[in-house]
């Protein structure tokens, strides 16, 4: 972020004119914590190059005035931790978030990395580049997540210290594998200290850990923490000097709790943030994006000004980026956004750099298309399946298996169950809840594959498939039978990804996602009714979860108890130790 402090300097003393001058703005100045009204602000070029009661003395022929006439302003919003590699495009996505006041997004595209690598990290940093709010990467700092038994792509030492000198890449995402930090794995403090050295930020990922264990973590160099899910946790990981980003997003919604008793303990606010951690097409019309956690906080109790300052300020002070952005102050980058009131949190106007991004509530910046390049719309390495394929090897009529039974979309437990055998195949049961469940490599083309089984799913569907899993992007396919199973498998082969239902060999729902299997090129309106459709299906068929679409993607997902499927087998997490399936 380069500048020109003579420039800035000039304009702000008189003796060089504004490019834009923004008079009489009631603004929200998150450094002293006030409203100040009447505030005039001149603009040079990308940066704020004054803020005063008059700026008279910066004004230029050329300059131009606008007349705010007592709206709020307030320094844009950022998300500090969010997988944007979910669903629809950044080009997409940006359309919503940014009229929700987000600015700035701090990405860590874990899944992008986990199927394409280094390779698939570039092009996705390239993918944000031309758009109207600032977007910065973090290096996927998680995958895989368990080598033993995931088979992940992932970003070398050697490529991570490529990626530092990409503009706009800040350091290593989330790692979440905590144990491998305690435990010192070489390799993850060679990249810790790697980052260290460079001056990075860290993101953290402390689910479970507390006392000598966290004490480890952190003083290995990772300061934040979006994990906490309670005000105690919070409470400990401000002890320790950590930073904590609130998470208010699809997978969880964690801000009620932690706000209510943030107030009650007069907790200090300074290192506390808001972050999303990815947002699916419904959340983000039906609830919005950060404006939503400042609304909801304010609504708690929280301080207005306190809640714009966590949203802001304190998100670029984590990142040590504090000089340039998160608030409105000789020097800073013109992030501005411009409100009729502070209730709503819905600006009318949005400067980034300078440049008006939204105007009257619309975005006014051309977005540029972006033209995914083949090799990334390519990524769902499989055969073509038959049903033979889901076949449950076992003698005798009846088998003992191990089945992942379903306690909610995410979590799991490991229960028994006695199904038939017919023709040396083990057939699931819809009357005891019980279906198939396959996890394929679609990576690597390996072939590897597990065949299991699955409780309290619940949909009479004939199948229901998917390509995008947390961190490992099998190809994950439940069903009740063995044809179906097939045919959804097939059709996400043709797609090159995505999610479907089938059932008779009719598709009843689909979802394409063409971008490595887990991202569409479609329009955010097509994927928003895609997804709503995908769900609907599912649920009138008799899933009882609300949103069905998580059950594939944690299926595989390592870091929660208690049994996850992948194609190397079937996993017990907690012992790490693979399973049989039937027993
Ligand atoms: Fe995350």
């Amino acid at each position: 972020m380069s500048r020109s402090i003579q420039t800035l300097n000039e304009v702000a003393i008189g003796d060089k004119p504004a490019d834009l001058i923004l008079e009489d703005c009631s603004l929200v100045n998150v450094y002293s914590r006030e409203i100040m009204p009447g505030t005039q602000i001149s603009i040079s070029h990308d940066r704020i190059a004054y803020v005063g009661p008059d700026a008279s003395h910066t004004k230029g022929k050329k300059t131009v005035v606008i007349n705010l006439k007592k709206k709020y302003v307030t320094p844009g919003f950022a998300d500090p931790h969010i997988h944007l590699d979910q669903f629809v495009s950044p080009v997409e996505f940006v359309k919503k978030s940014l009229l929700c006041g987000v600015t700035s997004l701090f990405s860590d595209p874990i899944d992008i990395v986990s199927t394409c690598g280094y390779r698939g990290f570039k092009e996705f940093v390239k993918m944000t580049s031309e758009l109207p709010a600032r977007f910065f990467h973090v290096v996927p700092g998680g995958v895989p997540v368990d080598k033993k038994f995931s088979h992940g792509r992932e970003v070398s030492l050697a490529e991570a210290k490529l990626a530092l000198k990409i503009p706009g890449v800040l350091g290593l995402g989330e790692v979440f594998s905590w144990a491998k930090v305690t435990k010192r794995d070489p390799k993850t403090m060679r990249m810790l200290s790697t980052m260290l050295e460079n001056d990075c930020v860290i993101n953290g990922h402390t689910a479970g850990a507390s006392g000598k264990k966290l004490n480890a973590y952190v003083s290995s160099g990772i300061l934040s923490c979006h994990e906490p899910i309670n005000f105690d946790q919070v409470l400990e990981r401000l002890r320790l000097g950590m930073w904590i980003m609130i998470r208010e997003g699809s997978i969880r919604r964690d801000l009620k709790d932690i706000v209510k008793l943030v107030l009650s303990n007069k907790t200090y606010i300074d290192r506390l943030m808001f972050c999303s951690d990815g947002l699916d097409p419904s959340d983000i019309i039906k609830f919005g994006h950060i404006d939503h956690c400042i609304r909801e906080s304010v609504k708690l109790g929280l301080n207005q000004i306190d809640a714009i300052s966590m949203a802001s300020k304190n998100c670029f002070d984590y990142y040590n980026m504090g000089k340039d952005l998160g608030g409105i102050a000789p020097g800073k980058l013109a992030d501005i956004l411009v409100f009729d009131d502070l209730d709503k949190m819905k600006p009318r106007k949005i400067f980034v750099g300078g440049k008006l991004v939204v105007s009257n509530g619309t975005i006014v910046s051309k977005i540029k298309k972006y033209t995914v390049p083949k090799w990334m719309t390519k990524t769902v390495n499989l055969r073509k399946l038959s049903g033979d394929d889901f076949r449950v090897k076992s003698r005798g009529d009846t088998a003992t298996v191990n089945v992942i039974n379903l306690k909610t979309e995410i979590i799991t437990e490991k229960i028994n169950e006695n199904l038939s055998v017919k023709e040396g195949n083990v057939v699931p049961s819809i009357d005891k809840d019980v279906w198939k469940v396959a996890a394929f490599d679609r990576t690597f083309g390996t072939r590897k594959h597990t065949i299991g089984f699955l409780k309290n799913f619940g949909a009479k569907i004939g199948a229901f498939a998917s390509t995008w899993n947390f961190h490992e992007n099998n190809m994950l396919v439940i069903g009740s039978n063995e044809k179906d199973m097939a045919i959804a498998a097939n059709r996400l082969v043709d797609t090159q990804g995505g999610m479907v239902v089938v059932s008779e060999g009719k598709t009843l729902a689909s979802m394409p996602l063409q971008i490595s299997g887990i991202v569409s090129t479609n329009s955010f309106e097509k994927v928003s009714e895609n997804f709503e459709n995908l769900n609907t299906v599912l649920a009138d068929a008799g899933c009882v979860f609300k949103k069905p679409h998580l059950i594939p993607l944690f299926l595989p997902f390592l870091a929660l108890p208690d049994i996850r499927i992948l194609s190397t087998g079937l996993v017990d997490v907690k012992n790490r130790s693979f399973l049989s399936v039937v027993t």
